[in-house]
């Protein structure tokens, strides 16, 4: 089974979206011995032509990426357009993955709730059903930036008991090729200590690192 992987987050290297795909794969591998991935980054190769080729082999093609502004970051949007274009033949033959190859979205947002990539998924299933696509459902994890500083607590346990089951979902649906209902997980983990570690040991710390007090950081325009 062949399974396309596409890292939509423009870190270069690390990342939350990194980190979900590697637990995604690794769940994958449990159940499936029989798995082929093709690991593409918007980072460091942009999808261009040759990479074409690839999807019409593939069985499942995973989009993860970082929610920006409630929807797909606009970098990844560009690449989407531009397969919609080969999917749909504008250079003359349609792609034989029309109507074969499944979906998935595989989303993370800074916001504590998972339900925060709900639009984002929303925006590859149309993506999808414009491409002659088989949207096959998606997760959304909240608690990005938490997420990607306790990878040494092992997914499904503690804080990502939820996200754990979520990710579980989605592994069992791409290696069985089916279909799912969108989920969303939200770290289980009290959310005033989110907040607070947020407030203190991110937006806090940075402030007064460039200069700008507590007091300036909650200034709103009259
Ligand atoms: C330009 C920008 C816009 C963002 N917009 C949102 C947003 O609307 N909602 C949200 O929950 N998080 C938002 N975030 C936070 C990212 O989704 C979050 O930090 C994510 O975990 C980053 O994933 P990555 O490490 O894979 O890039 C935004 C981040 C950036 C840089």
């Amino acid at each position: 089974m062949n399974v396309i992987i596409l890292n939509g987050s423009p870190k270069p290297s690390g990342g939350n979206s990194a980190y979900l795909i590697e637990c995604l794969k690794r769940m994958m591998e449990l159940s499936n011995q029989d798995l082929r991935f093709t690991m593409l980054n918007i980072r460091n190769n942009m999808i261009s032509e040759p990479d074409y080729q690839l999807f019409e082999s593939c069985d499942a093609f995973v989009i993860a990426s970082p929610v920006y502004f409630n929807g797909l970051p606009s970098h990844l949007l560009e690449q989407l357009v531009r397969l919609d274009d080969y999917f749909n033949g504008h250079k003359g033959i349609k792609s034989h993955a029309r109507g074969r190859m499944n979906v998935y979205g595989l989303m993370n947002c800074g916001y504590f709730d998972g339900n925060g990539c709900a639009l984002a998924l929303e925006m590859i299933e149309q993506w999808a059903v414009c491409c002659g696509l088989n949207y096959s459902g998606g997760s959304g994890f909240g608690g990005g930036e938490m997420l990607g500083m306790i990878t040494a607590v092992p997914f499904g346990k503690g804080p990502l008991k939820t996200p754990g089951k979520v990710m579980q979902k989605l592994s069992d649906a791409i290696v069985t090729k089916t279909a799912f209902e969108n989920a969303f997980a939200t770290p289980d983990y009290p959310r005033f200590i989110f907040m607070n570690n947020a407030n203190m040991l991110m937006w806090e710390k940075r402030a007064k690192e460039n200069g700008i007090t507590k007091k300036q950081l909650y200034y709103r325009i009259p």
